[in-house]
């Protein structure tokens, strides 16, 4: 055994142009490639414990036994650490986030990027970025992006050695912040990955897919140049253009609350007004507001004020997945 125990910490990411449809749903490559800025001050710390008395994974989860669905997504993402290093143990695996649960934020791109730095020390595998960008995807197809901090892509790629993140621009490029209006943190219906298996069902998904390496390039140059007012209407679009392939698969999602709406109305005419703000929304009705450093505070108040709105969750860019400790 390399380590008996590491312990990794990661961050989640917020989507500027969606992840949505795999054309591998087993291996999670990706129908077209994506972008995301990782959120620093948010955080998934993960300690894994190889234990050769234990016949299977543990999962504890902020300090409880995790649910069954979770566990065994977990030990999963684990078999393919034994696969691939040909070693054979079970582990006790320790999360915890300092942020809520259900509250819009992606907290298993955070959990799954910790897990992949934690058990490629535990296993013996390779800590090259890259290859740990590869393995996170393996539990969650975003959780490729949190490895990276700042702004990254992520490479759809055809096949597991072509499909990773890499960075575009360090968290230091941009003041760009991300202002999250919580609306609901009941734990949604359907769940990502269930989402991505519909994708295709939708008729507008290939409309979509085509047209994504364009909108990317846009984003790209956008955040590059620090454009906002190109990065908000493209930002938009493509989270309105995921939403409507999620409205009309079959079945059909609807992950938007009627407050989702006011929030999004309300960004909108905001940015009429000349405010730098646009909106992105995963797969949930909560709204992350984009917008610059020196206007967060002016833009939680008035987002608090909405009827509806339970809470917002501030987050800038922040740092890739780090390697805390190991025994
Ligand atoms: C809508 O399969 O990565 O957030 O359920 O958290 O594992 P998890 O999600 P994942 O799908 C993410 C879909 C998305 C868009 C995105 O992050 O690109």
């Amino acid at each position: 055994m390399e380590h008996i125990t590491a312990t990794a910490v990661a961050h989640p990411n917020i989507a500027l142009i969606k992840y949505w449809g795999n054309l591998d749903d087993e291996w999670n490559i990706p129908a077209n490639s994506s972008l995301s800025m990782t959120l620093g001050e948010l955080s998934t710390q993960v300690r894994l414990i190889a234990d050769e008395q234990l016949d299977r994974d543990l999962l504890v989860m902020d300090g409880y036994t995790a649910p069954p669905g979770a566990q065994e997504r977990v030990s999963q993402f684990l078999d393919q650490m034994r696969r691939l290093s040909g070693k054979n143990f079970f582990c006790r695996i320790e999360s915890r986030s300092n942020f809520p649960r259900g509250s819009g934020i992606a907290s298993s791109a955070a959990a799954f990027a910790a897990l992949a730095l934690a058990s490629a020390k535990v296993f013996g595998l390779s800590t090259d970025p890259q290859e740990l960008s590869r393995l996170a995807r393996l539990g969650s197809g975003s959780a490729c992006r949190s490895i990276f901090g700042g702004f990254v892509e992520w490479i759809g790629g055809q096949d597991h050695q072509s499909s990773y993140a890499v960075p575009i621009a360090p968290p230091q490029h941009w003041n760009l912040v991300d202002c999250v209006a919580v609306i609901s943190t009941t734990h949604k219906a359907v769940s990502s990955r269930e989402g991505h298996r519909l994708a295709n069902t939708s008729p507008l998904q290939i409309c979509r897919v085509q047209s994504a390496p364009q909108r990317l390039e846009t984003c790209r140059r956008a955040i590059l140049e620090r454009d906002f007012e190109q990065l908000a209407r493209v930002v938009e679009l493509d989270s309105n253009l995921m939403h409507s392939v999620m409205m009309t698969s079959c079945p059909p999602l609807f992950y938007w609350k009627a407050e989702t709406l006011v929030v999004m109305e309300n960004v909108r005419q905001w940015r009429t007004q000349g405010e730098a703000v646009c909106y992105t929304i995963d797969a949930g009705p909560n709204v992350h507001v984009l917008t610059l450093s020196d206007h967060a505070e002016q833009v939680k108040e008035k987002l608090i004020q909405i009827d509806g709105v339970q809470e917002v969750i501030v987050a800038p860019a922040g740092d890739g997945a780090i390697f805390v400790e190991s025994g």
